[in-house]
């Protein structure tokens, strides 16, 4: 027997073709100093930890596509809580869901309930001058509305708008730190300017105006008509910060709300400028936040193209590769496929990827977890922007403990309370028996049990009130559980008296 030539030729070809393209990254590149990079998982040929590092990649921008339950926002607080770590980077979540909520209080951060009693007011400057922020107001609206298809009405608002400002003192191009009109402030203006209309055409176009916008301001839908409750400014170097819109009433709302937080925050990021000392400084987050991902009028786009060079980085996730902008889509550093269901998808991303029959073939395979990133290298190189990568590595679940008391209940991270007892003075293996009352009656204990193991330590009253104050108790629940901690101490004292006289009894009668 003999092998045919090209069979020869072709198996040889085969072998050089890996040899040339191999077809993972080079260890060199995906490793990096933990604290240089955050590590995601392991690659699923050579078992090799991967590393993100925006320096590494043409921009810090990420997009996640997969169907609901491929893990996209597990993917997504695993990398914001190892960046924070990593480079203290920021993140603010815009939560359309509510789905942020327990991860962020578990981290430490805080979440803002939009819709429960926080307010963004629609004519907050935010550091602009009021004819541009005039011009971004208009611009929401016509996403939102239909006032787009109607120049003259367009027109009304426009001016409606630019006279409420100026009738507040504002000069129309000059920047000002005073307090804004609110939305009825608004309304208002375009009842003045039905008034001087001529013609009832237009004084019915100045009423759609007002049709428009006067939902706006009735009690319980009032969301974007009074002063701001909400500090941008604070809220974008506050850590992890999720504003979460889902109690919002509807759809419009929440975009409105989306759209608005990105139009101001693209002026701070502007305003920032660039800092030399730190790495990435924000992560903005928008989980299927479709309405804000798909329009061209969407500031996620001008954060998409600016954002690196103010170290803003923008993560996009969503079931559907078609609700995010093809600009946001063929112009992030890295994309995350996971798992897809939808043929139509499928086809969406592989029309701008042109991968091979392979990374189909392994796209069809994705588990829970599972993803094929691209990465756009800062640098030309020979080797592959394909790599396939195991489970995402995440943290294991957070604890909470939670003390009971007889009216009242505090939660607390495990880890922080842990920091609290080393600093109250307690050593490795006390730290240690406290942890483990918690974990024997499911992390939930009553606020007595600790007081007794602190006292045991040598602990005293003040100290240890101090210390439960700290922890979130009040003052006035304590005192009350004190003395009932010394009748019951009173009791054991009587009880081992009692036992004493018995076995004494006991021992006389043998
Ligand atoms: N890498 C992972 N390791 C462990 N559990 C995961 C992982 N990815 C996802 N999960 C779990 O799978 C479920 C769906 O994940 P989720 O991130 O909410 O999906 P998506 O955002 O894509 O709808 C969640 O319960 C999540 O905890
Ligand atoms: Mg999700």
């Amino acid at each position: 027997m003999y092998l045919k030539p090209n069979k020869i030729i072709s198996s040889k070809l085969a072998m050089r073709r890996i040899w040339v393209h191999p077809p993972e990254p080079p260890k060199s590149f995906l490793l990096s100093d933990p604290a240089k990079g955050v590590y995601l998982t392991k690659t699923k040929l050579f078992n090799v930890p991967f590393f993100w590092d925006f320096r590494k990649l043409i921009n810090p921008h990420i997009a996640v596509v997969g169907v609901t339950g491929a893990g996209k926002s597990y993917l997504v607080k695993t990398f914001l809580t190892r960046a924070n770590l990593t480079w203290n980077t920021n993140a603010m979540i815009i939560d359309w869901v509510g789905e942020y909520n327990d991860w962020v209080k578990q981290t430490g951060g805080h979440t803002l309930h939009f819709g429960r009693g926080e307010y963004l007011n629609l004519l907050d400057l935010a550091g602009m001058k009021p004819i541009q922020r005039v011009k971004q107001i208009i611009s929401a609206l016509e996403i939102l509305t239909d006032i787009g298809k109607y120049p003259v009405q367009k027109r009304f608002t426009e001016d409606a708008l630019m006279n409420t400002y100026k009738n507040h003192g504002f000069e129309l191009t000059k920047k000002s730190n005073n307090k804004p009109p609110v939305l009825s402030d608004v309304i208002k203006e375009l009842e003045k300017i039905k008034n001087k209309q001529k013609t009832e055409k237009k004084k019915d176009d100045v009423q759609e105006c007002i049709h428009r916008l006067k939902p706006m301001t009735i009690k319980g839908n009032d969301y974007f008509a009074h002063h701001s409750t909400i500090n941008l400014d604070k809220i974008i170097k506050m850590g992890l910060v999720n504003i979460d819109l889902h109690e919002l009433p509807s759809e419009e709302m929440r975009s409105l709300a989306g759209l608005t937080i990105l139009q101001m925050l693209k002026e701070k990021m502007r305003f920032e400028g660039w800092s030399p000392e730190k790495g990435l400084k924000l992560f903005i987050v928008a989980d299927e936040a479709w309405k804000i991902a798909k329009d061209d009028r969407s500031d996620l786009i001008t954060i998409v193209r600016e954002g690196r060079k103010y170290q803003f980085g923008l993560i996009v996730a969503s079931q559907n590769p078609t609700d995010i902008h093809k600009d946001i889509f063929s112009n992030v550093g890295t994309l995350f496929i996971m798992r897809l269901m939808f043929k139509e998808f499928k086809e969406h991303v592989r029309s701008s990827l042109h991968y091979s029959d392979y990374i189909a073939e392994q796209i069809d395979k994705l588990g829970v977890g599972e993803s094929i990133v691209y990465l756009g290298y800062a640098q030309k190189t020979d080797f592959s922007n394909v790599v396939i990568l195991n489970k995402i590595d995440g943290e294991e679940p957070l604890i909470n403990y939670t003390l009971k008391g007889d009216k009242m209940e505090v939660t607390f991270m495990k880890e922080k309370f842990k920091r609290q007892l080393k600093e109250f003075g307690l050593n490795t293996q006390q730290i240690k028996n406290v942890c483990a009352m918690f974990e024997e009656h499911d992390n939930v204990i009553h606020v007595l049990q600790l007081i007794e193991q602190l006292e045991k330590y040598g602990f005293g009253p003040s100290l240890i009130i101090t210390f439960m104050r700290e922890l979130g108790l009040k003052e006035g629940e304590l005192i009350p559980l004190f003395s009932r901690l010394q009748r019951k101490k009173m009791g054991i004292e009587s009880d081992k008296l009692v036992r004493l006289v018995v076995e004494d009894e006991e021992t006389k009668e043998k």
